[in-house]
């Protein structure tokens, strides 16, 4: 579909990036036609395309997108989990493609901090909530009677920021679901990461306990400033956010920014919703299906540039 650029083309562009500052340089994520490709039996599966991605600092965003169109491929690589194939992926400074062991290991601790879908892969069964908090800071922390008080309070100011104060002493087979996963946001958020990052946080729970986990996210990125990127299935949690991005076939694809916006007529707050393409710096633009589809469009549509917008039409020139 796309055609190859020729070499005026790509003069053109190289001259143009050069005043041009770099792709993402003033954001907290940073990903540049991310790649990520799995081999299983021979077989190579596509699981990111080229995905370019930028999240700004202080940011609370959705992610969502069909089965299987990357939304966890992309979550683990900026977890540090798993390496990219080929592009390149920036979370707070730190590249994420020359890191080394060592390197991951610090950025896990210190950078990035996650909650799985899967309650029970958040918590320590044998552990209290308060255990489960001050552990990832006792890993990180020092040994002395005045660290571990520090780490004590901390603990109990997480839980009780995110509504589980009460939890303190139980173990997780003695909370609700809800309960297990706002505690996992505690611990998550417990060695002070610039940012957290959530797959499917709320995909085990009920819509109405769902709500109340993605309070506590919000929570977390109003008082504590940490930029925070959910992977969700739930449209009422998209819903809330100001930004989703759609993925698609390991690309993002469409966004929907959302802002308040006062009636006119009633003086009512009301938000307001607007979807857009995203475009890549190659030009190259991916039109909703059901758009296309809607108006017949395939293979080839006609363009025309106009004073303030460009026209994109049914392709007519077979047409008399
Ligand atoms: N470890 C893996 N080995 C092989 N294929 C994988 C692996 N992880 C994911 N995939 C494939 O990559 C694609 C994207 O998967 P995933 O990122 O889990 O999607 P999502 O989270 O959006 O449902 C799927 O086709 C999936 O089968
Ligand atoms: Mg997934």
């Amino acid at each position: 579909m796309t055609s190859n650029p020729t070499l005026a083309d790509l003069a053109g562009r190289v001259t143009a990036d050069r005043d041009r500052p770099a792709y993402g340089h003033d954001a907290l994520i940073t990903c540049d036609r991310l790649v990520r490709v799995f081999t299983a039996d021979g077989v190579e599966v596509q699981a990111l395309q080229g995905l370019d991605l930028l999240v700004r600092e202080g940011e609370l965003m959705a992610l969502v997108g069909a089965s299987g169109s990357g939304k966890s491929t992309l979550m683990n690589i900026l977890a540090g989990l798993d390496t990219p194939t080929a592009g390149a992926a920036r979370v707070a400074g730190r590249d994420l493609l020359a890191m080394t062991a060592k390197d991951r290991l610090a950025y896990r601790r210190e950078v990035v901090g996650f909650v799985w879908q899967q309650t029970s892969r958040n918590l320590l069964p044998y552990l209290t909530s308060a255990q489960n908090v001050t552990l990832p800071m006792q890993l990180a922390g020092r040994r002395s009677r005045t660290a571990r008080r520090a780490r004590a309070e901390r603990a109990r100011e997480l839980l009780e920021l995110l509504g589980v104060a009460d939890c303190a002493g139980r173990r997780p087979h003695e909370m609700s679901g809800g309960q297990q996963q706002r505690v996992a946001i505690a611990v998550a958020l417990a060695g002070g990461p610039s940012v957290l990052l959530a797959d499917e946080p709320t995909g085990e729970l009920d819509s109405h306990t769902a709500e109340q986990i993605f309070a506590a996210f919000r929570t977390a990125n109003e008082q504590l400033g940490t930029t925070i990127v959910i992977v969700t299935h739930d449209q009422a949690v998209a819903g809330e956010v100001r930004r989703t991005v759609a993925i698609r076939d390991g690309r993002t694809s469409t966004e929907v920014l959302r802002r308040s916006e006062v009636d006119a007529d009633t003086g009512d707050e009301k938000v307001v919703a607007r979807e857009y393409a995203m475009l890549d710096r190659a030009g190259r633009l991916q039109l909703p299906a059901e758009y296309t589809r809607a108006l017949g469009m395939r293979d080839r549509v006609a363009l025309e540039l106009e004073p303030d917008h460009i026209a994109v039409r049914p392709d007519d020139s077979g047409r008399e």
